[in-house]
């Protein structure tokens, strides 16, 4: 199946672009961390055990990809020009706006209309009829919406600052998620793999784990 447009033309803009920390912010960061989201979903409310043993493997090795993003961040993020800092903020806004906006968009997706009968302008019609803002705050007060894990990331490691802050604080309190813990959506799902997959290789907790993986960096 074909990667939708808006999806498409951001991952594009990484590969092609000579900027370091357009392709970690832009994949580790954000398309990773959408990526935990959507697999953990098919994990929760999929019903095929082969596929939701295939979700959390899969998760075992997302969950590194999305890690070693903040990792890179909290070390890298204190410590550059404040003019380029400001430069990855407001492209991390602009890129953040385009996949709330698209990813469940119809107009991303018009294949999958056509080929039930229906057209994808009257669904993305009926769509923006029921998604306003108020709309999104609400789903984004749940603690495992995807988005809102996103801008936590973002903040805390602070490539939201009080410059960008306004423009997420109108789909969600900022105060709020500075007092939450660091937990990724997914995390739980991604560990609980990891032991079955240790039991299977036969090795013992000193592998690999993700509460580890930053500290064993230091
Ligand atoms: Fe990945």
């Amino acid at each position: 199946m074909k990667v939708g447009p808006a999806l498409g033309d951001i991952v594009t803009e990484l590969v092609l672009s000579p900027l370091v920390w357009k392709k970690i912010v832009g994949m580790q960061m954000l398309v990773e961390g959408l990526a935990m989201g959507a697999f953990a979903t098919f994990y929760k409310n999929g019903r095929d055990p082969l596929m939701v043993q295939l979700m959390q493997l899969t998760m075992t090795d997302e969950a590194f990809h999305h890690k070693f993003g903040k990792i890179w961040a909290d070390r890298t993020i204190p410590n550059i020009d404040p003019a380029e800092r400001d430069m990855i903020e407001d492209w991390a806004w602009h890129v953040f706006q385009i996949l709330l906006y698209n990813l469940g968009s119809p107009e991303q997706k018009k294949h999958i209309y056509a080929a039930v009968g229906l057209d994808w302008e009257w669904v993305q019609g009926a769509f923006m009829e029921a998604l306003t803002d108020v709309n999104i705050r609400e789903e984004m007060q749940e603690s495992t919406n995807i988005f809102r894990v996103l801008i936590k990331t973002l903040l805390k490691t602070g490539i939201i600052t009080a410059r960008t802050a306004p423009n997420y604080a109108a789909f969600i309190d900022m105060k709020e998620l500075y007092a939450e813990s660091d937990r990724m959506v997914g995390d739980d799902i991604a560990e609980e793999g990891i032991k079955y997959l240790l039991k299977l290789n036969g090795q013992g907790a000193r592998a690999y784990s993700l509460e580890s993986m930053g500290s064993a960096a230091e």
